[in-house]
């Protein structure tokens, strides 16, 4: 990978150049550092009119050849992931590129042996074990198309996302680890399957030997089957544009979407960013603290770091057990060198005091990382100050599920940094502020919508099933412009900060949540009339979720109600998405078309009751009374 390293901002400069003036070269410069079967005819071919884009078309590959064979003869011995338990005292597993090799192509033998053809989807439903990874190495190694769904969602969300892609196989496990908690995910796969037709088989990973059911028509556990098979798997050749996964996403409607990434464009985009941003060397020890549920645990655990040949730490726990020094723990044991972390852990850690980070020595980290929500400067300083000792460079990564892999970001040690910017975009990326109306908003110091006006290599290529809806989504909006649904402000050096969602999308503790979701959640309840659902300042969590719920017939207590209604939301999505704070309401704020004006909902909910702007177009003024003194502080 070192074809494509940026060394100094000369480089970067002059990389960024090429990438707008001649995109087409730069890309398949970059795209010749890998295993192709066929090379490409051609390098992109895109229209955001009718959204249709093609990277690398005409060629074929296989990701899984790139992550792992092809390091083989100089790196088999060479380790490819330590995986730490949510024990401390249970020992690692260290798993060598040899062993990845042949756990994969074990699995993928299992996959086969189970009908699993190339094409199929498959739904991976585990916690944070090397199973994860070798399920979804798996999948992509016979061409079926892996759909990751965190294993922290309900049954009902579960179930949803298995029935939207028609999933032909779920692999989970018994149980999880979560702290001190112990969770039955299989019971949750089985109250899901209640509901799932398309599912032929699940394979099952025994992990905490709690007591399942086992439906022997249907159920098939990991040691029964997946050690078996031979350790060889001829990889599938996948033409470029093939689909390697689907992973759902919230939006500001509906149910959330399967966002598709296509085999090429993805692979050479997260092993160039993965590169570039990090700057791993070898023999460094990197560690990202997401889960595989979520689209940073497949472009920066798996695909990225694989396609570099880098060595992983992969973390079951939480970093608060057995206490809040966890990770720091493992950074000295490990001597990790590349963390990368969300903000609100950070600032989770940093509310419990420096007792817990003073015991480790920290000497070994030479680069952190930042990603999921913005960071405030506190958290910043705090992470630059306590955990860095103010040299390691903080890349603060902004990028979304549907771009695949990092667009702006600083290059560690390459880029001067600015507490909260997420700073200047990786080459190839040509952002654009515009304001509501579309225009563009040029020059420095500005604020704005922030869109992209370039397609990179692993831009979203659909949203499954419905390609209408991706388009309506991100490209309909603004004319002939990719729309991120987020606030930016450039300043005079044209730095970026990403300022948060401008559409009804919440960011909780970095995870995405739409409030038209958690609403349909809340109306499930059976007292429940009518609710409306906003985002509010948190300290710790970025964002809370503050929910105006309209019950009128019933007779209930309203902290009775209000424990039922999080009930109700922890079933249907799961306890991420719980409420924080629920008022209880005789109406909400609305025109006389009937529309909701969430804009007075935020500005309560912030606490900001004086200064709720005009409410004259309201149909009844009085119910914002009611709302500004019945505020859950
Ligand atoms: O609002 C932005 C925020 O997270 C959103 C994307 O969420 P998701 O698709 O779940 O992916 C998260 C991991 C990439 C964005 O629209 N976001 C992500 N990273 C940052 C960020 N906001 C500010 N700064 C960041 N570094």
């Amino acid at each position: 990978m070192e074809n494509f390293r940026i060394n100094t901002i000369e480089e970067y400069n002059q990389a960024y150049k090429k990438s707008v003036e001649q995109p087409e070269a730069f890309w398949g410069d970059i795209a010749e550092n890998f295993l192709w079967y066929k090379k490409w005819d051609k390098v992109v071919d895109w229209s955001f009119k009718d959204y249709n884009v093609k990277w690398f078309d005409g060629a074929s590959l296989n990701i899984t050849e790139n992550c792992i064979d092809r390091h083989l003869a100089s790196k088999a011995k060479d380790i490819a992931f330590i995986w730490e338990s949510n024990f401390e005292d249970k020992p690692n597993r260290v798993i060598t590129y040899q062993q990845l090799h042949n756990e994969v192509c074990k699995t993928a033998n299992a996959l086969k042996y189970l009908g699993v053809k190339k094409g199929d989807r498959v739904c991976i439903y585990l916690p944070m074990i090397p199973e994860a990874v070798y399920s979804m190495l798996a999948c992509a190694r016979i061409g079926a198309i892996h759909s990751i769904v965190f294993a922290g969602f309900s049954a009902t969300s579960l179930s949803d996302r298995i029935q939207d892609s028609d999933c032909k196989i779920v692999i989970t496990s018994d149980g999880s680890y979560r702290g001190d908690k112990s969770i039955n995910l299989k019971n949750v796969v089985d109250e899901a399957l209640e509901t799932c037709a398309s599912v032929q088989h699940v394979l099952v990973y025994e992990h905490t030997k709690i007591k399942i059911n086992f439906n022997n028509d249907k159920d098939i556990w990991w040691h029964e089957l997946v050690p078996l098979q031979e350790a060889i798997c001829e990889p599938e050749k996948m033409k470029s544009e093939d689909v390697l996964f689907i992973l759902y996403t919230s939006g500001s409607t509906g149910k959330p979407k399967g966002v598709v990434h296509a085999c090429g464009g993805y692979m050479v985009y997260t092993a160039y960013t993965f590169t570039n941003v990090f700057q791993y060397n070898e023999g460094d020890i990197y560690w990202c603290t997401a889960d595989v549920g979520w689209v940073t645990g497949h472009s920066y655990i798996t695909y990225g770091p694989l396609l570099c040949g880098a060595t992983s730490v992969i973390f079951e726990g939480v970093p608060t057990y057995p206490d809040a020094g966890r990770f720091w723990k493992i950074i000295d044991k490990h001597k990790v060198t590349h963390f990368y972390t969300a903000p609100t852990a950070i600032r989770a850690l940093e509310a419990l005091g420096l007792d817990f980070v003073s015991p480790y020595k920290l000497n070994s980290l030479k680069v952190l990382g930042s990603v999921g929500e913005p960071i405030n400067e506190e958290a910043w300083h705090w992470y630059n100050k306590n955990i860095g000792k103010e040299k390691c460079p903080i890349v603060d990564t902004w990028w979304q599920t549907e771009t695949g892999g990092i667009l702006i970001s600083p290059l560690a040690g390459i880029t001067k940094l600015k507490p909260s910017y997420a700073t200047l975009p990786l080459p190839g990326i040509q952002p654009i502020l515009v304001d509501d109306k579309g225009n563009e908003i040029k020059g420095n110091h500005v604020e704005g919508n922030l869109c992209i006006k370039y397609p990179w290599p692993s831009i979203i290529r659909t949203t499954y099933g419905d390609h209408e809806r991706c388009k309506q989504t991100y490209f309909s909006t603004y004319h002939n412009l990719y729309f991120t649904g987020d606030g930016c402000k450039r300043d005079q050096n044209g730095y970026y900060r990403i300022t948060g969602r401008v559409d009804d999308v919440m960011n909780i503790s970095g995870h995405r949540i739409g409030t038209a979701e958690v609403e349909s959640a809340i109306n499930m309840h059976v007292d429940v009339v009518e609710s409306a659902v906003v985002g509010y300042p948190h300290d710790i969590k970025g964002q809370g979720i503050y929910a105006y719920v309209i019950a009128p017939s019933t007779t209930k207590d309203h902290a009775i109600l209000i424990k039922e209604i999080i009930a109700e939301v922890n079933k249907i999505i799961g306890p991420i998405a719980k409420p924080d704070k629920i008022q209880i309401v005789s109406g909400l704020p609305k025109t006389r078309s009937g529309k909701i004006m969430r804009r007075i909902l935020r500005k309560v909910a912030e606490g900001d009751v004086n200064n709720l702007g005009d409410i004259s177009t309201l149909l009844d003024p009085n119910v914002v009374e009611e709302i500004k003194n019945g505020r859950v502080k």
